[in-house]
Protein backbone atom coordinates (compact mmCIF):
# COMPACT_ATOMS: atom_id res chain seq x y z
CA UNK A 1 0.00 0.00 0.00
CA UNK A 2 1.52 3.37 -1.18
CA UNK A 3 -1.18 5.98 -0.63
CA UNK A 4 -2.91 6.37 2.33
CA UNK A 5 -6.74 5.17 2.80
CA UNK A 6 -8.30 8.47 2.63
CA UNK A 7 -6.91 9.23 -0.44
CA UNK A 8 -7.19 5.79 -2.55
CA UNK A 9 -10.28 6.92 -4.28
CA UNK A 10 -8.62 9.58 -6.03
CA UNK A 11 -5.61 7.73 -7.13
CA UNK A 12 -6.79 4.94 -8.50
CA UNK A 13 -4.94 4.90 -11.93
CA UNK A 14 -1.77 5.20 -9.75
CA UNK A 15 -2.98 2.06 -7.96
CA UNK A 16 -3.32 -0.34 -10.78
CA UNK A 17 -0.07 -0.80 -11.10
CA UNK A 18 0.11 -1.63 -7.53
CA UNK A 19 0.28 -5.19 -6.44
CA UNK A 20 -1.66 -4.85 -3.28
CA UNK A 21 -4.64 -3.48 -4.70
CA UNK A 22 -6.51 -6.29 -5.16
CA UNK A 23 -10.29 -4.98 -4.52
CA UNK A 24 -9.64 -3.44 -8.11
CA UNK A 25 -10.38 -5.45 -10.98
CA UNK A 26 -6.90 -4.48 -12.24
CA UNK A 27 -5.75 -6.25 -15.53
CA UNK A 28 -3.15 -8.77 -14.14
CA UNK A 29 -0.52 -7.95 -16.43
CA UNK A 30 -0.43 -4.30 -15.27
CA UNK A 31 1.12 -6.41 -11.57
CA UNK A 32 3.19 -8.20 -13.68
CA UNK A 33 6.08 -5.65 -13.43
CA UNK A 34 6.07 -5.24 -9.98
CA UNK A 35 8.04 -6.43 -7.42
CA UNK A 36 8.25 -7.70 -4.22
CA UNK A 37 8.36 -3.74 -3.18
CA UNK A 38 5.70 -2.36 -5.85
CA UNK A 39 6.03 1.23 -3.91
CA UNK A 40 9.99 1.09 -4.62
CA UNK A 41 9.24 0.59 -8.25
CA UNK A 42 6.44 2.71 -8.63
CA UNK A 43 7.80 5.81 -7.39
CA UNK A 44 11.68 5.23 -7.82
CA UNK A 45 11.10 5.20 -11.30
CA UNK A 46 9.42 9.19 -11.01
CA UNK A 47 12.35 10.42 -8.41
CA UNK A 48 15.06 12.44 -10.24
CA UNK A 49 18.57 11.96 -8.29
CA UNK A 50 19.09 14.04 -5.71
CA UNK A 51 21.75 15.86 -7.30
CA UNK A 52 19.02 16.67 -9.90
CA UNK A 53 20.04 18.09 -13.54
CA UNK A 54 20.31 21.37 -15.07
CA UNK A 55 16.59 22.54 -15.40
CA UNK A 56 16.25 22.02 -11.38
CA UNK A 57 18.87 24.52 -11.22
CA UNK A 58 16.68 28.25 -10.74
CA UNK A 59 14.34 26.49 -8.34
CA UNK A 60 16.73 24.94 -6.43
CA UNK A 61 18.70 28.32 -5.68
CA UNK A 62 15.42 29.93 -4.41
CA UNK A 63 15.07 27.22 -2.36
CA UNK A 64 18.97 27.16 -1.12
CA UNK A 65 18.34 31.12 -0.50
CA UNK A 66 15.44 30.02 2.19
CA UNK A 67 17.38 27.46 4.29
CA UNK A 68 18.37 28.65 7.39
CA UNK A 69 22.24 28.73 8.06
CA UNK A 70 23.90 27.93 11.46
CA UNK A 71 26.29 30.47 13.07
CA UNK A 72 27.38 28.24 16.36
CA UNK A 73 30.50 26.73 16.49
CA UNK A 74 30.40 23.44 18.12
CA UNK A 75 33.40 22.16 20.16
CA UNK A 76 34.41 19.49 22.23
CA UNK A 77 37.48 18.92 23.84
CA UNK A 78 39.66 16.21 25.87
CA UNK A 79 36.11 13.94 26.01
CA UNK A 80 36.36 11.15 27.31
CA UNK A 81 33.56 8.45 28.31
CA UNK A 82 33.74 5.36 30.44
CA UNK A 83 31.21 2.59 30.84
CA UNK A 84 30.96 -0.12 34.14
CA UNK A 85 31.42 -3.40 32.61
CA UNK A 86 31.54 -6.35 34.93
CA UNK A 87 35.31 -6.79 33.92
CA UNK A 88 35.50 -3.12 35.54
CA UNK A 89 35.60 0.34 33.55
CA UNK A 90 35.59 0.29 29.46
CA UNK A 91 36.90 3.61 28.41
CA UNK A 92 34.81 3.77 24.79
CA UNK A 93 36.11 7.68 24.00
CA UNK A 94 39.77 8.95 25.45
CA UNK A 95 40.56 12.43 25.31
CA UNK A 96 39.04 13.21 21.82
CA UNK A 97 38.98 16.76 20.37
CA UNK A 98 37.25 18.27 17.34
CA UNK A 99 34.88 21.08 16.45
CA UNK A 100 32.41 21.50 13.42
CA UNK A 101 32.17 25.21 11.95
CA UNK A 102 29.41 26.29 9.95
CA UNK A 103 29.81 25.53 6.29
CA UNK A 104 31.90 22.45 7.34
CA UNK A 105 31.33 19.11 6.01
CA UNK A 106 33.17 16.87 8.69
CA UNK A 107 33.44 12.86 8.52
CA UNK A 108 34.41 10.80 11.34
CA UNK A 109 36.03 7.63 10.43
CA UNK A 110 37.25 4.38 12.45
CA UNK A 111 36.73 0.63 12.03
CA UNK A 112 33.84 -1.24 13.21
CA UNK A 113 33.80 -1.13 16.80
CA UNK A 114 35.61 1.87 16.76
CA UNK A 115 33.52 4.12 18.77
CA UNK A 116 31.82 6.31 16.04
CA UNK A 117 28.31 5.77 16.99
CA UNK A 118 29.59 6.55 20.53
CA UNK A 119 30.90 9.62 19.86
CA UNK A 120 27.69 10.95 18.27
CA UNK A 121 25.90 10.05 21.02
CA UNK A 122 27.65 11.45 23.43
CA UNK A 123 28.07 14.68 21.32
CA UNK A 124 24.43 15.04 20.83
CA UNK A 125 23.67 14.18 24.60
CA UNK A 126 21.80 11.05 24.19
CA UNK A 127 24.02 8.88 26.35
CA UNK A 128 21.68 7.76 29.66
CA UNK A 129 24.86 5.71 30.90
CA UNK A 130 28.24 6.07 31.71
CA UNK A 131 30.47 8.96 32.97
CA UNK A 132 31.36 11.75 30.27
CA UNK A 133 34.42 14.18 31.13
CA UNK A 134 35.73 17.29 29.19
CA UNK A 135 33.82 19.67 27.73
CA UNK A 136 30.84 19.87 24.97
CA UNK A 137 30.56 23.45 24.13
CA UNK A 138 28.34 26.10 21.35
CA UNK A 139 29.99 28.65 21.07
CA UNK A 140 32.49 28.77 23.92
CA UNK A 141 29.38 28.28 26.36
CA UNK A 142 27.93 25.53 28.30
CA UNK A 143 25.26 23.50 26.01
CA UNK A 144 21.88 25.42 26.59
CA UNK A 145 18.74 23.22 27.75
CA UNK A 146 17.02 23.43 23.88
CA UNK A 147 20.34 21.45 22.64
CA UNK A 148 18.66 18.19 22.14
CA UNK A 149 16.28 19.74 19.93
CA UNK A 150 18.23 22.37 18.49
CA UNK A 151 20.37 19.42 17.05
CA UNK A 152 19.35 17.18 14.15
CA UNK A 153 20.65 13.45 14.58
CA UNK A 154 20.01 10.78 11.62
CA UNK A 155 20.12 7.67 13.54
CA UNK A 156 22.02 4.74 11.05
CA UNK A 157 18.25 3.30 11.07
CA UNK A 158 15.44 4.78 9.54
CA UNK A 159 12.71 4.71 11.89
CA UNK A 160 9.12 6.12 10.90
CA UNK A 161 5.84 5.89 11.30
CA UNK A 162 5.22 3.62 8.70
CA UNK A 163 1.53 4.87 8.47
CA UNK A 164 2.42 8.37 7.52
CA UNK A 165 2.43 10.10 4.31
CA UNK A 166 6.62 11.48 3.59
CA UNK A 167 4.81 15.30 3.87
CA UNK A 168 2.92 14.02 7.06
CA UNK A 169 5.97 12.96 8.93
CA UNK A 170 7.92 16.41 8.23
CA UNK A 171 4.66 18.32 9.28
CA UNK A 172 4.70 16.51 12.52
CA UNK A 173 8.36 17.33 12.95
CA UNK A 174 8.00 21.06 12.03
CA UNK A 175 5.09 21.33 14.17
CA UNK A 176 6.71 20.14 16.94
CA UNK A 177 10.30 21.28 16.93
CA UNK A 178 10.79 24.41 15.44
CA UNK A 179 10.31 27.19 17.71
CA UNK A 180 6.94 28.01 19.74
CA UNK A 181 6.85 31.67 18.53
CA UNK A 182 7.17 30.82 14.48
CA UNK A 183 3.70 31.16 12.81
CA UNK A 184 1.84 27.76 11.66
CA UNK A 185 2.24 28.58 8.09
CA UNK A 186 5.77 29.72 8.14
CA UNK A 187 6.79 26.13 9.96
CA UNK A 188 4.26 24.71 7.24
CA UNK A 189 6.05 26.52 4.56
CA UNK A 190 9.52 25.73 5.76
CA UNK A 191 8.20 21.97 5.18
CA UNK A 192 7.94 23.10 1.11
CA UNK A 193 11.26 24.12 1.19
CA UNK A 194 12.60 21.11 2.62
CA UNK A 195 10.80 18.89 0.21
CA UNK A 196 11.97 20.74 -2.77
CA UNK A 197 15.94 20.21 -1.47
CA UNK A 198 15.43 17.23 -1.02
CA UNK A 199 13.54 16.00 -4.18
CA UNK A 200 10.82 14.16 -2.40
CA UNK A 201 7.80 16.34 -4.16
CA UNK A 202 7.19 13.20 -5.99
CA UNK A 203 6.27 11.47 -3.02
CA UNK A 204 5.41 13.69 -0.60
CA UNK A 205 1.92 12.00 -0.57
CA UNK A 206 2.78 8.16 -0.48
CA UNK A 207 3.20 6.37 2.99
CA UNK A 208 6.72 5.47 4.39
CA UNK A 209 5.83 2.10 5.03
CA UNK A 210 7.86 -0.75 6.53
CA UNK A 211 11.37 -1.35 5.63
CA UNK A 212 10.93 -3.77 2.34
CA UNK A 213 7.13 -2.21 1.67
CA UNK A 214 7.12 1.21 1.19
CA UNK A 215 10.04 3.32 0.50
CA UNK A 216 13.05 2.48 -0.52
CA UNK A 217 16.54 2.32 1.60
CA UNK A 218 17.52 5.67 -0.23
CA UNK A 219 14.09 7.49 0.11
CA UNK A 220 13.86 6.60 3.94
CA UNK A 221 17.19 8.51 4.07
CA UNK A 222 15.76 11.13 2.36
CA UNK A 223 12.92 11.21 4.71
CA UNK A 224 15.52 11.21 7.56
CA UNK A 225 17.22 13.55 7.06
CA UNK A 226 14.34 15.99 6.04
CA UNK A 227 12.36 15.12 9.37
CA UNK A 228 15.94 16.40 11.38
CA UNK A 229 16.20 19.32 8.44
CA UNK A 230 12.56 20.76 8.99
CA UNK A 231 13.56 21.74 12.54
CA UNK A 232 15.47 23.70 11.79
CA UNK A 233 18.51 22.82 13.76
CA UNK A 234 20.25 26.12 14.87
CA UNK A 235 23.66 24.15 16.03
CA UNK A 236 24.41 21.24 13.61
CA UNK A 237 23.14 18.09 12.47
CA UNK A 238 25.16 14.86 13.24
CA UNK A 239 24.69 11.57 10.93
CA UNK A 240 25.21 8.17 11.44
CA UNK A 241 26.54 6.56 8.43
CA UNK A 242 24.11 7.89 6.27
CA UNK A 243 25.54 5.88 3.24
CA UNK A 244 25.59 2.61 4.92
CA UNK A 245 23.36 -0.38 2.95
CA UNK A 246 22.75 2.47 -0.14
CA UNK A 247 24.57 1.27 -3.53
CA UNK A 248 27.24 3.24 -4.74
CA UNK A 249 25.42 5.55 -6.73
CA UNK A 250 22.60 6.58 -4.17
CA UNK A 251 25.65 7.00 -1.54
CA UNK A 252 26.99 9.39 -3.38
CA UNK A 253 23.93 11.78 -4.04
CA UNK A 254 23.46 11.28 -0.28
CA UNK A 255 26.69 12.54 0.09
CA UNK A 256 26.50 15.44 -2.30
CA UNK A 257 23.61 16.37 -0.86
CA UNK A 258 24.98 17.54 2.72
CA UNK A 259 27.77 18.54 0.57
CA UNK A 260 25.64 21.13 -0.54
CA UNK A 261 23.90 22.02 2.91
CA UNK A 262 27.29 22.82 4.29
CA UNK A 263 27.91 25.18 0.78
CA UNK A 264 24.46 27.26 2.01
CA UNK A 265 26.31 27.02 5.78
CA UNK A 266 24.68 24.39 7.49
CA UNK A 267 27.51 22.55 10.11
CA UNK A 268 27.20 19.22 9.39
CA UNK A 269 28.99 15.89 11.20
CA UNK A 270 28.44 12.62 9.53
CA UNK A 271 30.26 9.24 10.57
CA UNK A 272 30.84 7.07 6.93
CA UNK A 273 31.92 3.68 6.42
CA UNK A 274 34.64 2.92 3.43
CA UNK A 275 33.64 5.54 1.19
CA UNK A 276 35.21 5.61 -2.03
CA UNK A 277 37.64 8.32 -3.09
CA UNK A 278 35.17 10.59 -4.98
CA UNK A 279 32.70 10.42 -1.63
CA UNK A 280 35.42 10.99 0.67
CA UNK A 281 36.93 14.25 -1.65
CA UNK A 282 33.23 15.64 -0.67
CA UNK A 283 34.39 16.08 2.94
CA UNK A 284 36.31 19.17 4.21
CA UNK A 285 37.82 17.84 7.82
CA UNK A 286 38.52 14.09 9.04
CA UNK A 287 38.24 12.75 12.56
CA UNK A 288 39.91 9.15 12.83
CA UNK A 289 39.32 6.94 15.67
CA UNK A 290 41.29 3.95 16.21
CA UNK A 291 39.65 0.96 18.22
CA UNK A 292 38.94 2.40 21.86
CA UNK A 293 38.34 5.84 20.84
CA UNK A 294 41.47 6.73 19.89
CA UNK A 295 41.89 9.90 17.84
CA UNK A 296 44.70 8.72 15.17
CA UNK A 297 44.07 12.03 13.06
CA UNK A 298 42.34 15.46 13.21
CA UNK A 299 42.21 18.04 10.31
CA UNK A 300 41.93 18.74 6.97
CA UNK A 301 41.36 16.12 4.67
CA UNK A 302 42.59 18.47 1.86
CA UNK A 303 42.02 18.35 -2.11
CA UNK A 304 42.39 14.73 -3.43
CA UNK A 305 43.17 14.12 0.38
CA UNK A 306 46.30 15.72 -0.26
CA UNK A 307 46.46 16.76 3.74
CA UNK A 308 46.31 12.83 4.91
CA UNK A 309 48.40 11.75 2.34
CA UNK A 310 50.82 13.42 3.30
CA UNK A 311 50.14 12.40 7.05
CA UNK A 312 50.62 9.10 6.33
CA UNK A 313 53.61 9.70 4.06
CA UNK A 314 55.53 11.43 6.28
CA UNK A 315 55.25 8.87 9.04
CA UNK A 316 56.20 6.26 6.79
CA UNK A 317 53.41 4.51 5.19
CA UNK A 318 52.73 6.69 1.55
CA UNK A 319 49.20 6.19 -0.11
CA UNK A 320 49.90 4.06 -3.56
CA UNK A 321 49.26 6.39 -6.41
CA UNK A 322 45.91 3.74 -7.57
CA UNK A 323 44.71 3.27 -3.80
CA UNK A 324 41.57 4.99 -2.22
CA UNK A 325 43.21 7.06 0.55
CA UNK A 326 39.77 6.61 2.60
CA UNK A 327 40.97 2.57 2.80
CA UNK A 328 44.25 3.02 2.97
CA UNK A 329 44.66 5.31 5.76
CA UNK A 330 42.08 2.22 7.76
CA UNK A 331 44.52 -0.15 7.08
CA UNK A 332 47.39 1.46 8.19
CA UNK A 333 45.75 2.46 11.57
CA UNK A 334 44.12 -1.37 12.17
CA UNK A 335 45.18 -3.51 9.35
CA UNK A 336 48.22 -4.95 7.63
CA UNK A 337 49.82 -1.71 6.72
CA UNK A 338 50.70 -0.98 10.67
CA UNK A 339 54.38 -0.86 11.03
CA UNK A 340 53.83 -2.17 14.52
CA UNK A 341 53.41 1.65 15.18
CA UNK A 342 51.15 2.95 17.75
CA UNK A 343 49.39 5.21 15.47
CA UNK A 344 47.55 7.00 18.55
CA UNK A 345 51.01 8.32 19.86
CA UNK A 346 52.21 9.39 16.24
CA UNK A 347 49.32 11.08 16.17
CA UNK A 348 49.55 12.78 20.25
CA UNK A 349 53.60 13.50 18.83
CA UNK A 350 52.89 15.45 15.69
CA UNK A 351 52.92 19.06 14.96
CA UNK A 352 49.38 18.49 13.48
CA UNK A 353 48.35 17.72 17.18
CA UNK A 354 49.43 20.43 18.46
CA UNK A 355 48.20 22.95 15.76
CA UNK A 356 44.76 21.60 15.94
CA UNK A 357 44.78 21.86 19.60
CA UNK A 358 46.14 25.51 19.44
CA UNK A 359 43.33 26.04 16.49
CA UNK A 360 40.40 24.60 18.74
CA UNK A 361 41.59 26.75 21.60
CA UNK A 362 41.38 29.44 19.77
CA UNK A 363 37.96 28.81 18.07
CA UNK A 364 36.66 28.44 21.95
CA UNK A 365 38.19 31.57 23.34
CA UNK A 366 37.42 33.61 20.15
CA UNK A 367 33.54 32.50 20.15
CA UNK A 368 33.24 32.72 23.34
CA UNK A 369 33.81 36.53 23.53
CA UNK A 370 31.01 37.09 21.08
CA UNK A 371 27.61 37.03 21.41
CA UNK A 372 26.24 33.53 20.98
CA UNK A 373 25.03 32.67 17.43
CA UNK A 374 22.13 30.58 18.90
CA UNK A 375 19.32 32.16 21.00
CA UNK A 376 18.44 29.30 23.87
CA UNK A 377 14.71 30.14 24.30
CA UNK A 378 14.95 28.11 27.78
CA UNK A 379 12.21 25.54 26.85
CA UNK A 380 13.14 21.90 26.96
CA UNK A 381 10.19 20.86 24.41
CA UNK A 382 9.20 23.49 21.34
CA UNK A 383 5.54 23.53 22.08
CA UNK A 384 3.13 23.73 24.81
CA UNK A 385 2.31 20.25 26.08
CA UNK A 386 -1.16 20.92 25.16
CA UNK A 387 -0.04 21.08 21.09
CA UNK A 388 2.30 18.64 21.68
CA UNK A 389 -1.38 16.27 22.52
CA UNK A 390 -3.34 17.18 19.48
CA UNK A 391 -0.58 16.97 17.26
CA UNK A 392 0.65 13.42 18.67
CA UNK A 393 -3.18 12.45 18.83
CA UNK A 394 -3.88 13.43 15.75
CA UNK A 395 -1.25 11.41 14.06
CA UNK A 396 -1.86 7.92 16.24
CA UNK A 397 -5.35 8.74 14.97
CA UNK A 398 -4.73 8.77 11.33
CA UNK A 399 -2.15 5.97 11.94
CA UNK A 400 -4.88 3.75 13.18
CA UNK A 401 -7.09 4.43 10.72
CA UNK A 402 -4.94 3.42 7.68
CA UNK A 403 -3.90 0.26 9.86
CA UNK A 404 -6.51 -1.70 7.87
CA UNK A 405 -5.33 -5.10 9.03
CA UNK A 406 -5.57 -3.92 12.56
CA UNK A 407 -8.88 -2.41 12.61
CA UNK A 408 -10.56 -5.12 10.19
CA UNK A 409 -9.24 -7.88 12.55
CA UNK A 410 -10.30 -6.53 15.80
CA UNK A 411 -14.13 -5.86 14.56
CA UNK A 412 -14.09 -9.75 12.61
CA UNK A 413 -12.72 -11.03 15.70
CA UNK A 414 -15.63 -9.82 18.05
CA UNK A 415 -18.27 -10.12 15.42
CA UNK A 416 -17.04 -13.86 15.27
CA UNK A 417 -16.93 -14.32 18.74
CA UNK A 418 -19.83 -13.05 19.11
CA UNK A 419 -21.62 -15.07 17.24
CA UNK A 420 -20.22 -18.21 18.04
CA UNK A 421 -21.19 -17.46 21.69
CA UNK A 422 -24.39 -16.51 21.03
CA UNK A 423 -25.90 -19.69 18.92
CA UNK A 424 -23.32 -21.81 21.63
CA UNK A 425 -25.82 -20.53 24.14
CA UNK A 426 -29.06 -19.81 21.76
CA UNK A 427 -32.21 -18.36 23.09
CA UNK A 428 -31.20 -19.23 26.73
CA UNK A 429 -33.40 -16.25 27.86
CA UNK A 430 -33.62 -15.42 31.13
CA UNK A 431 -35.32 -18.14 33.29
CA UNK A 432 -34.04 -19.12 37.01
CA UNK A 433 -32.79 -22.49 35.79
CA UNK A 434 -30.54 -21.29 33.31
CA UNK A 435 -28.60 -18.87 35.85
CA UNK A 436 -25.39 -20.88 35.33
CA UNK A 437 -25.48 -20.95 31.62
CA UNK A 438 -26.56 -17.09 31.19
CA UNK A 439 -23.49 -16.99 33.68
CA UNK A 440 -20.93 -18.48 31.46
CA UNK A 441 -22.53 -16.69 28.09
CA UNK A 442 -21.46 -13.92 29.53
CA UNK A 443 -18.16 -15.00 31.13
CA UNK A 444 -16.81 -16.06 27.67
CA UNK A 445 -17.09 -12.91 26.08
CA UNK A 446 -13.55 -12.60 28.39
CA UNK A 447 -12.09 -14.18 25.56
CA UNK A 448 -12.16 -11.94 23.00
CA UNK A 449 -9.25 -9.93 25.16
CA UNK A 450 -6.46 -12.11 24.38
CA UNK A 451 -6.87 -12.09 20.89
CA UNK A 452 -7.43 -8.71 20.53
CA UNK A 453 -3.90 -7.98 23.47
CA UNK A 454 -2.20 -10.46 20.85
CA UNK A 455 -2.53 -8.09 18.17
CA UNK A 456 -2.53 -4.47 20.10
CA UNK A 457 1.00 -5.12 21.70
CA UNK A 458 3.21 -5.74 18.58
CA UNK A 459 1.46 -2.71 17.32
CA UNK A 460 2.27 -0.82 20.56
CA UNK A 461 5.68 -1.84 21.34
CA UNK A 462 6.35 -0.85 17.43
CA UNK A 463 5.03 2.76 18.66
CA UNK A 464 6.95 2.80 21.32
CA UNK A 465 10.46 2.03 20.33
CA UNK A 466 9.60 4.44 17.62
CA UNK A 467 9.67 6.47 20.26
CA UNK A 468 12.31 6.01 22.37
CA UNK A 469 14.52 5.64 19.61
CA UNK A 470 13.68 9.06 17.82
CA UNK A 471 11.44 11.47 19.14
CA UNK A 472 12.58 11.27 22.74
CA UNK A 473 15.69 11.78 21.91
CA UNK A 474 15.32 14.78 19.97
CA UNK A 475 12.72 16.08 22.16
CA UNK A 476 10.02 16.56 20.26
CA UNK A 477 7.46 15.88 22.70
CA UNK A 478 7.02 14.46 26.41
CA UNK A 479 5.65 11.24 27.42
CA UNK A 480 2.09 12.38 28.29
CA UNK A 481 1.14 13.37 24.91
CA UNK A 482 2.29 9.73 23.82
CA UNK A 483 0.32 7.79 26.14
CA UNK A 484 -2.76 9.83 25.70
CA UNK A 485 -2.48 9.33 22.06
CA UNK A 486 -1.99 5.96 22.45
CA UNK A 487 -5.69 5.48 24.67
CA UNK A 488 -7.42 8.19 23.33
CA UNK A 489 -6.59 6.54 19.50
CA UNK A 490 -8.22 3.81 20.53
CA UNK A 491 -11.30 4.59 21.98
CA UNK A 492 -13.77 5.17 18.83
CA UNK A 493 -12.59 1.52 18.03
CA UNK A 494 -13.42 0.25 21.29
CA UNK A 495 -16.96 1.43 20.90
CA UNK A 496 -17.31 0.08 17.76
CA UNK A 497 -16.21 -3.31 18.72
CA UNK A 498 -18.26 -3.32 21.73
CA UNK A 499 -21.30 -2.74 19.40
CA UNK A 500 -20.09 -5.31 16.81
CA UNK A 501 -19.86 -7.83 20.16
CA UNK A 502 -23.22 -6.50 21.55
CA UNK A 503 -26.00 -6.88 18.69
CA UNK A 504 -25.02 -10.44 17.35
CA UNK A 505 -24.55 -11.88 21.12
CA UNK A 506 -27.08 -10.50 22.97
CA UNK A 507 -30.40 -10.92 20.92
CA UNK A 508 -29.07 -14.73 20.00
CA UNK A 509 -29.07 -15.40 23.71
CA UNK A 510 -32.23 -14.17 23.94
CA UNK A 511 -31.72 -11.69 26.86
CA UNK A 512 -34.14 -9.66 27.87
CA UNK A 513 -34.81 -6.78 25.57
CA UNK A 514 -35.75 -3.77 28.11
CA UNK A 515 -33.74 -1.58 27.43
CA UNK A 516 -32.26 -0.72 31.33
CA UNK A 517 -31.26 -4.46 30.98
CA UNK A 518 -29.62 -4.17 27.55
CA UNK A 519 -28.29 -1.28 28.32
CA UNK A 520 -26.92 -2.47 31.18
CA UNK A 521 -25.30 -4.93 29.97
CA UNK A 522 -23.32 -3.20 27.09
CA UNK A 523 -22.32 -0.63 29.28
CA UNK A 524 -20.28 -3.59 31.18
CA UNK A 525 -19.58 -4.82 27.49
CA UNK A 526 -17.86 -1.34 27.05
CA UNK A 527 -16.21 -0.88 30.06
CA UNK A 528 -14.38 -4.41 29.67
CA UNK A 529 -13.12 -3.21 26.38
CA UNK A 530 -11.02 -0.20 27.72
CA UNK A 531 -9.95 -2.43 30.49
CA UNK A 532 -8.67 -5.10 28.44
CA UNK A 533 -6.76 -2.53 26.01
CA UNK A 534 -5.38 -0.81 29.26
CA UNK A 535 -4.02 -4.56 30.12
CA UNK A 536 -2.32 -5.02 27.06
CA UNK A 537 -0.95 -2.20 26.82
CA UNK A 538 0.10 -2.26 30.55
CA UNK A 539 2.06 -5.31 29.81
CA UNK A 540 3.18 -4.09 26.81
CA UNK A 541 5.00 -1.38 28.06
CA UNK A 542 7.95 -2.46 29.98
CA UNK A 543 8.78 -5.68 27.81
CA UNK A 544 11.17 -5.50 25.59
CA UNK A 545 9.71 -7.35 22.58
CA UNK A 546 6.24 -8.54 21.50
CA UNK A 547 7.22 -12.55 22.08
CA UNK A 548 8.08 -11.34 25.65
CA UNK A 549 4.93 -9.74 26.54
CA UNK A 550 2.39 -12.47 24.95
CA UNK A 551 4.69 -15.03 27.61
CA UNK A 552 3.42 -12.84 30.47
CA UNK A 553 -0.53 -12.32 29.05
CA UNK A 554 -1.86 -15.70 29.89
CA UNK A 555 -0.36 -15.21 33.68
CA UNK A 556 -1.79 -12.31 33.73
CA UNK A 557 -5.28 -13.46 32.11
CA UNK A 558 -5.15 -16.58 33.69
CA UNK A 559 -5.06 -14.98 36.95
CA UNK A 560 -7.48 -12.48 36.36
CA UNK A 561 -9.77 -14.97 34.57
CA UNK A 562 -9.60 -17.75 37.26
CA UNK A 563 -10.57 -15.94 40.66
CA UNK A 564 -12.89 -13.49 39.47
CA UNK A 565 -16.08 -15.97 41.42
CA UNK A 566 -17.27 -17.93 37.66
CA UNK A 567 -14.67 -20.95 37.27
CA UNK A 568 -14.60 -20.82 41.39
CA UNK A 569 -17.88 -19.93 43.16
CA UNK A 570 -16.78 -16.85 44.93
CA UNK A 571 -18.00 -18.40 48.60
CA UNK A 572 -15.25 -21.36 47.74
CA UNK A 573 -12.43 -18.67 46.38
CA UNK A 574 -9.14 -18.99 49.11
CA UNK A 575 -9.42 -15.94 50.84
CA UNK A 576 -6.11 -14.17 49.67
CA UNK A 577 -7.46 -14.44 46.13
CA UNK A 578 -11.21 -13.40 47.63
CA UNK A 579 -9.32 -10.15 48.21
CA UNK A 580 -7.46 -9.94 45.32
CA UNK A 581 -9.02 -7.40 42.95
CA UNK A 582 -10.17 -8.54 39.95
CA UNK A 583 -11.75 -6.24 37.32
CA UNK A 584 -13.16 -9.00 36.02
CA UNK A 585 -15.39 -9.85 38.90
CA UNK A 586 -17.81 -7.18 37.88
CA UNK A 587 -18.26 -8.64 34.53
N1 LIG B 1 27.06 0.80 26.74
C1 LIG B 1 28.14 0.12 26.35
N2 LIG B 1 28.78 -0.71 27.20
C2 LIG B 1 29.88 -1.40 26.81
N3 LIG B 1 30.41 -1.32 25.60
C3 LIG B 1 29.85 -0.52 24.70
C4 LIG B 1 28.68 0.24 25.03
N4 LIG B 1 28.34 0.95 23.94
C5 LIG B 1 29.22 0.65 22.98
N5 LIG B 1 30.14 -0.23 23.44
C6 LIG B 1 31.29 -0.75 22.69
O1 LIG B 1 32.01 0.35 22.20
C7 LIG B 1 32.56 0.06 20.94
C8 LIG B 1 32.22 1.15 19.98
O2 LIG B 1 30.89 1.05 19.58
P1 LIG B 1 30.27 1.95 18.45
O3 LIG B 1 30.43 3.37 18.84
O4 LIG B 1 28.88 1.49 18.21
O5 LIG B 1 31.18 1.60 17.19
P2 LIG B 1 31.11 2.12 15.71
O6 LIG B 1 32.38 2.86 15.51
O7 LIG B 1 31.08 0.90 14.85
O8 LIG B 1 29.90 2.96 15.55
C9 LIG B 1 32.07 -1.31 20.54
O9 LIG B 1 33.11 -2.21 20.75
C10 LIG B 1 30.92 -1.58 21.49
O10 LIG B 1 30.85 -2.93 21.79
MG1 LIG C 1 28.14 2.69 14.46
Amino acid sequence: MVVPRECQDQVTTFQRTDEESQSEKAPRQLNSSSDSTPANSAVATRTPSIDGDSTEKPAQKSTDAKLVRNTSVFTWRNLTYTVKTPDGDRVLLDNIDGYVKPGMLGALMGSSGAGKTTLLDVLAQRKTDGTIHGEIMVDGRPLPVSFQRSAGYCEQLDVHEPFATVREALEFSALLRQSRETPREEKLAYVDTIIDLLQLRDMEHTLIGKVGAGLSVEQRKRVTIGVELVSKPSILIFLDEPTSGLDGQAAFSTVQFLRKLADVGQAVLVTIHQPSAQLFSQFDTLLLLAKGGKTVYFGDIGKNAHSIKEYFGRHGCPCPEDANPAEHMIDVVNGSLSKGKDWHQVWLDSPEASHQKQELDHLISDAASKPPGTVDDGHEFATPMSEQVRLVTRRMNKALYRNVDYVNNKVALHIGSALFNGFTFWMIGNSVSKQQEVLFACFNFIFVAPGVIAQLQPLFIERRDIYETREKKSKMYHWFPFTTALIVSEVPYLVICAIAYFLPFYYTVGFPSASNKAGAVFFVMLVYEFIYTGIGQFVAAPAPNAVFASLINPLLIGTLVSFCGVLVPYAQIQAFWRYWVSPTTSL
